[in-house]
C-alpha cells in the first residue's frame, strides 16, 4: 500500500514530440519537421490543454514535472518557463518539486541549460546511449562520445542533479565490453542513470535491418549475462536498480518515474 506522502504525489508530464533526426531503433512519438515550427503556436496548444486538465483533475499539489519527448531541449527556455508558469497558476505547486527535461548532449542544446534552469528546471536527463563512437554512429546518433560527455559536464556545473541514459545489448556487445562502458560511465555518473537494453520495435528502421540479417543482437543467454554485470556493477556502486532501467542512490530516484510505477 502506498504510504500517505506516496499517494499525494502528482506528476505533469509534458511531451515534446519533435527531433531533429530519427534515429533509426526508436518508436517513440517523435517527429522530425524540415519547416520551421512554429513554437508560439504549440505553447498555445500546451496552455490550453494544461488549463483543460486542471478543469478535469481539479486542485491538487504537483511533486513532479517532466518534460519528455521527442527532444524537449529544442524548446526554447521561454517555452518551458511560460509552461511551467501555467501549471502553476492552475494547481499549486509543491516548493521541492523536481522538474526534469530531457535533452539530447549535443553543445548547441547544452547553450540552453542555464536558461532552462532560470525557467525553473532542476534536473535534466541527457541520451548519452553509448561511450563508443562507431556503436554512437549505429545508433544514428548525431553527437560523439566526447560531445556527450561535455555536455554530461555542463549539465553537473548547471544542475544540482542529472542523470543520463545508455543503451546496452547493441549489436556485438561482449559482456566484457559493455561491463568496461558502464563502469566509465558510473564515473561520469552523479546519483542516477538510466540503463536500457536496446528493443527491437516494430516499424522501425533497426526491426527492418534485423529481419534482412543486416543486423544481429545479442541472443538472450547474452542479454541476460549483460543484464547480470549491470546489476552488479551498478550495486557495487551505490546505484541499485529501483525499477527496471533505472537507478540512483537511495533518496535520488527520479520522483516523477517512481509516480508512473507507483501508478499514481
Ligand atoms: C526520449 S529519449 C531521451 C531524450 C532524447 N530524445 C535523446 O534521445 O537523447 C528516451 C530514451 O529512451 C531510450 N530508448 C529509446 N528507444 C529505445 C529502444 N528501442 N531500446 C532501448 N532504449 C530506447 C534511449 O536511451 C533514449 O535516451
Ligand atoms: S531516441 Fe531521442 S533523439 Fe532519437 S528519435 Fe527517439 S526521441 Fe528522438
Amino acid at each position: 500500500m502506498p504510504r500517505d506522502n506516496e499517494r499525494s504525489a502528482f506528476g505533469v508530464y509534458v511531451h515534446w514530440p519533435f527531433c531533429l533526426s530519427k534515429c533509426p531503433y526508436c518508436d517513440f512519438n517523435s517527429h522530425v519537421r524540415h519547416a520551421a515550427l512554429d513554437e508560439a503556436r504549440f505553447l498555445r496548444a500546451y496552455l490550453a490543454e494544461i488549463g483543460t486538465t486542471a478543469g478535469r483533475i481539479g486542485a491538487r499539489s504537483v511533486t513532479s514535472i517532466f518534460f519528455g519527448g521527442g527532444t524537449p531541449s529544442l524548446m526554447q527556455p521561454a517555452t518551458v518557463a511560460a509552461i511551467l508558469e501555467a501549471i502553476a497558476r492552475h494547481w499549486s505547486v509543491a516548493s521541492d518539486v523536481e522538474v526534469t527535461l530531457e535533452a539530447n548532449p549535443t553543445s548547441v542544446e547544452a547553450e540552453r541549460f542555464r536558461g532552462y534552469r532560470a525557467a525553473g528546471v532542476n534536473r535534466v536527463s541527457l541520451g548519452v546511449q553509448a561511450l563508443d563512437d562507431g556503436a554512437l554512429r549505429r545508433l544514428g546518433r548525431t553527437h560523439t562520445a566526447a560531445e556527450a560527455l561535455a555536455a554530461v559536464a555542463v549539465a553537473r556545473k548547471v544542475f544540482a542533479r542529472y542523470s543520463f541514459d545508455l543503451i546496452y545489448a547493441r549489436e556485438d556487445q561482449a559482456v566484457a565490453a559493455w561491463a568496461a562502458e558502464l563502469r566509465r560511465a558510473i564515473a561520469e555518473a552523479a546519483e542516477h542513470l538510466s540503463l536500457y537494453q536496446l528493443t527491437i520495435e516494430a516499424d522501425t528502421p533497426f526491426a527492418a535491418l534485423r529481419a534482412a540479417g543486416k543486423l544481429t543482437i545479442p541472443d538472450q543467454d547474452c542479454a541476460r549475462a549483460l543484464y547480470e554485470v549491470t546489476q552488479e556493477i551498478c550495486t557495487a556502486a551505490g546505484l541499485p536498480a529501483y525499477e527496471v532501467s533505472n537507478h540512483a542512490r537511495t533518496g535520488a530516484e527520479c520522483r516523477h518515474n517512481l509516480v508512473y510505477w507507483r501508478m499514481q
